[in-house]
């Protein structure tokens, strides 16, 4: 693992094996780690080292992200505090924002689809795929069975396989026959018991098709468990200008995919954070809500707007939704368990319903900030808050700090450190003078007592 006088290579065997503290040593020795940088990575959050060296491999620390708490979400006609884990500023504030004016319409209203995920068998040499589409079908009963003598678990917890599908594609390396088996997995994500039931189920179709079974696994691209979320944002509220500019905004969107990925990208602000916060896997959302998105050939925005007939704005979202309450890290990570404890979710769909809404309400903030100043000013302030940050400024100081530095159009770390110094020594002035305001008071009360 060593070459050259003190430079290592990446091959470190069973590096897993090696105890944390040792692994530590070793990455310290690879990237030439501080002592305080070791620290930094050594030090326990909410997800304990202990922990979090079951959930993956070679772990060395953990990265946590702020978590955040939403306001003023109406779901259903039930509120929520909804917690949101995202490293990017200003998409708590938007989502809760965006929430709080869509109360005056009662909030968001949503409906969802049964939990029904689709795992897919791929069979290969398929001699005959029509003829073998038609046996896979008429054999619905038999592969329902073997599941079910298997596995009696999900069905008693109410779901189980619900349908066969079969799909025939052309490929380079020819025919591909496609079996889609549609499970419903209740409260779970669902990967593992989709991917067992394809496991389980490919021997069987290998053998009634003649054909060779290569990949059995869940397909990401969920379109058998959907959420559709809408919202009303009356005109009173935002003013008829803004109506026009925010469909303006979806209408670019709409028509084109450079801008339409962005917009997507807004609402996922929203949905992600959600489901990072509730110790769910993004990537197989982001997967999947992108595949939906484009699934026409062409890739269009995931919400839609429009006017009603009074002239208030109609935002609407509808995009695949897998998410769990039990497994992966949902019951593991100590936070994702809280965060959970917080929503206070009935099931699996109730928490799609929630996070969609995030979605929406993002998307509209984001449509609605850029209409109304431009979000170049909107990402000027965002910018200049960061930076007085970093030059050291607590919250309430930056602020300050970077409406000085947009005033004086000069946005740099070193800037913003000469104005945090001025603004801690004004601030410092002033405290003085309103003590020594007080004294005065006090000594004139004094004197004018005695005097009496
Ligand atoms: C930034 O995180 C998200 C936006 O770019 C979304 C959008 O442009 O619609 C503001």
């Amino acid at each position: 693992m060593f070459f050259g006088e003190n430079k290592m290579t990446s091959e470190i065997p069973k590096f897993y094996a090696v105890p944390m503290k040792k692994r530590l040593a070793l990455l310290r020795r690879f990237a030439g780690l501080s002592k305080k940088e070791l620290e930094t990575l050594s030090h326990n959050s909410a997800l304990e080292h202990k922990l979090a060296d079951m959930m993956i491999e070679n772990v060395v620390g953990t990265m946590q992200i702020p978590l955040g708490v939403a306001t003023h979400f109406k779901v259903n006609g039930r509120d929520y505090l909804v917690p949101m884990a995202i490293e990017e500023s200003s998409v708590v504030a938007a989502a809760s924002h965006a929430a709080k004016l869509a109360r005056s319409a009662n909030g968001f209203k949503t409906e969802s689809t049964e939990p029904h995920m689709i795992g897919q068998i791929q069979l290969m040499g398929v001699k005959n795929p029509a003829a073998a589409k038609r046996k896979i079908l008429a054999k619905k009963g038999e592969i329902k069975n073997l599941v079910e003598n298997q596995d009696s678990m999900l069905k008693k917890a109410g779901g189980g396989l619900k349908d066969v599908e079969v799909r025939t594609l052309k490929s380079r390396r020819g025919n591909i026959v496609v079996a889609h088996l549609i499970v419903d997995v209740r409260d779970a994500m669902g990967a593992n018991a989709v991917n067992s039931y394809c496991e389980l189920i490919a021997p069987y179709l290998e053998e009634i098709t003649g054909g060779r079974s290569v990949l059995k696994i869940i397909s990401n691209l969920a379109v058998k468990r959907m959420v559709k979320v809408n919202a009303t944002w009356k005109k009173e509220l935002l003013g008829e200008d803004l109506i026009e500019g925010i469909l303006d905004a979806y209408e670019f969107a709409s028509v084109d995919p450079y801008r339409a990925a962005t917009h997507n990208k807004g609402i996922m602000n929203g949905v992600d954070s959600v489901i990072i916060a509730t110790g769910n896997d993004w990537r197989a959302v982001e997967s999947g809500a992108h595949a939906y998105a484009s699934i026409s050939g062409k890739y269009i925005p995931l919400t839609s707007y429009e006017k009603n007939k009074r002239g208030d704005l109609v935002g609407k979202l509808e995009m695949p939704l897998a998410l769990g309450l039990v497994g992966g890290a949902t019951r593991i990570h100590p936070v994702a368990r809280i965060a959970l404890k917080i929503l206070d979710v009935k099931n699996a769909n109730e928490l799609a319903e929630v996070a969609a809404s995030v979605g929406l309400a993002n998307n509209f903030a984001a449509l609605r900030a850029m209409a109304k100043e431009g979000i170049r000013k909107g990402h000027m302030k965002l910018h200049a808050h960061n930076i007085a940050m970093i030059a050291g400024a607590h919250p309430d100081e930056a602020d300050i700090v970077a409406k000085r530095m947009i005033d004086e159009g000069d946005i740099t770390a070193g800037r913003a450190q000469i104005i945090l110094h001025h603004v801690r020594k004004e601030q410092r002035k002033k405290k003085i003078k309103s003590i020594v305001k007080k004294v005065k008071k006090k000594i004139k009360r004094k004197r004018g007592n005695k005097r009496r």
